[in-house]
């Protein structure tokens, strides 16, 4: 059985990929400093899956803690690299926490590896380092633009990174998966997103808003160049998500050879309106949303979405999940949360 190291395995896109991973028989261990997650994920992940797997409390910067993790844990087979900061705007005020975080994490996680010959990491990237494309949609050979936030700059600095060592070691072979914009929840509600606060995303911004924790939901711009003016983005429902690491995994620990890394867009290849999807939310689940268009949010995109033939092809992966029940899975979570 092979052993796949998860770190941020108890966020909301981690915690998903374990179940699907335990799910195909991996052996999984959670490496999670709970910053942004709570433990009671890992009774959610018991309970679809029948298995517990093994939990460490680890912040990936902590070289140290993290070797005696590896040492613990023996013979790590790959790991599947979720452990990060990720919101746009509190990135711009926390420029440096997030360079920490996200890149010293990931030096640390790399030099761990090489020293217990670890040689596969799939990495959680996104669809931020293509900045606002100039061609719809995108492909893993679009142009690579600025980064709009000190977070997308994380992500653009950790694929440079994992690619020029993927050259200079021969040995480590590497998987960048790019995802769009991760919705709804497991289908059980037992595991879902878990926004701290005031969530800065919109499907968990709708879901409290139906719940009434919110009172509207603010669309930031109508005047944006797209048919109903709001920005155009690619939902993907997380479980579909997950498994595009499952595959990925399968085909990097199923290759012969080494030294190799791969680009996958993970997303929909179809691209929604912020007002569609608010307006097929209240419809899939009969409940009204209150909302208000206010003005752009800064840093925003004007649209974008995934070309995903080379997922579909060389990963024989493609999303697949009705829109309708992605939102459905979305509000039940949302339900169950508030009792
Ligand atoms: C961004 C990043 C993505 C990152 C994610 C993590 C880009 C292109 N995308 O996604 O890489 O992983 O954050 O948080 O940088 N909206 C509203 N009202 C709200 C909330 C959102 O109208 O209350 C709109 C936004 O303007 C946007 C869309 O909904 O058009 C999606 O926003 P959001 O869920 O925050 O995700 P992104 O900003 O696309």
């Amino acid at each position: 059985m092979k052993k796949i190291a998860v770190t941020g395995g108890l966020g909301y896109i981690g915690s998903h990929t374990v179940v699907e991973l335990q799910n195909e028989g991996f052996e999984v261990v959670i490496i999670d400093d709970l910053s942004n997650s709570e433990i009671a994920v890992l009774a959610g992940i018991e309970k679809i899956t029948g298995k517990k797997p093994a939990f460490e409390t680890i912040d990936v910067c902590d070289t140290e803690k993290l070797r005696a993790c590896f040492k613990k844990h023996s013979h790590i087979d790959a790991v599947i690299h979720f452990a990060a900061y990720k919101a746009v705007g509190e990135s711009v005020a926390k420029a440096l926490e997030y360079y920490r975080n996200n890149v010293c994490g990931l030096i640390s996680l790399l030099t761990v590896m090489r020293e217990f010959e670890c040689a596969n990491i799939v990495f959680s990237s996104s669809c931020t380092v293509y900045g606002q494309p100039d061609v719809l949609p995108v492909t893993e050979l679009s142009p690579i633009k600025k980064a709009e936030s000190p977070y997308g700059s994380t992500k653009q600095m950790s694929e440079d990174i994992i690619t020029d060592t993927v050259a200079a070691e021969k040995s480590l072979s590497a998987i960048l998966l790019r995802y769009f914009n991760p919705i709804g929840a497991h289908p059980s509600a037992l595991i879902g997103e878990l926004p701290k606060g005031v969530p800065n995303n919109l499907l968990p911004y709708i879901t409290q808003t139906a719940a009434g924790l919110r009172t509207e939901l603010h669309v930031f711009g109508n005047d944006y160049n797209t048919p109903d003016g709001s920005c155009i983005r690619d939902y993907i429902y997380v479980l579909d998500l997950a498994q595009a690491h499952v595959v990925a995994l399968q085909r990097m620990l199923g290759s012969k050879e080494s030294g190799s890394l791969e680009i996958f867009n993970i997303g929909t290849g179809k691209g929604l309106s912020v007002l569609e999807i608010l307006h097929e939310f209240m419809q899939a689940n009969g409940v009204n949303v209150p909302y208000k268009i206010v003005g752009r949010r800064a840093g925003d995109i004007e649209q974008i979405w995934a070309e995903t033939t080379r997922a579909n092809e060389v990963l024989g992966w493609r999303a697949h999940t009705p829109l309708n029940e992605v939102l459905q899975s979305a509000w039940k979570w949302e339900q169950k949360l508030r009792g």
